[in-house]
């Protein structure tokens, strides 16, 4: 464990290899059991394998060649309604307790 967090680094050159929908969805699978706030979930998961739509999302990676270059791109997108309607943060963002 400690050899593979000692090892691992920042990857932005990919290869042009598909990721098959079934590694995929596994992979989406198990990145959902990792902790989070209640367990709520909070969050959507995009995936991008269009290259339109890479193009498109490119500006907002500051034109980075990793995001068109990549097979497939996924964005997670956090969503605190559920956590709202708690009463768990104001409308700024900020927390009320
Ligand atoms: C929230 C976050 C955003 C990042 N954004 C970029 C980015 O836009 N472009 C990039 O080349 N690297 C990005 N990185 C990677 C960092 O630059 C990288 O972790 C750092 O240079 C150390 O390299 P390493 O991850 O290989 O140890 C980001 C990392 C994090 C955690």
């Amino acid at each position: 464990m400690l050899e593979c967090m000692k090892n691992r680094r920042s990857i932005r050159k990919y290869t042009d290899q598909d990721i098959p929908e079934s590694l995929l969805n596994e992979l989406l699978e198990v990145a959902t059991r990792a902790s989070n706030t209640g367990n709520m979930q909070l969050y959507s998961v995009v995936v991008t394998r269009d290259p339109a739509n890479k193009e498109k999302m490119a500006p907002a990676h500051f034109n980075q060649p990793m995001i068109t270059g990549a097979p497939v791109v996924l964005y997670f997108l956090c969503g605190c309604e559920p956590f709202r309607e708690m009463g768990g943060v104001q409308e700024s963002g900020g927390r009320i307790r």
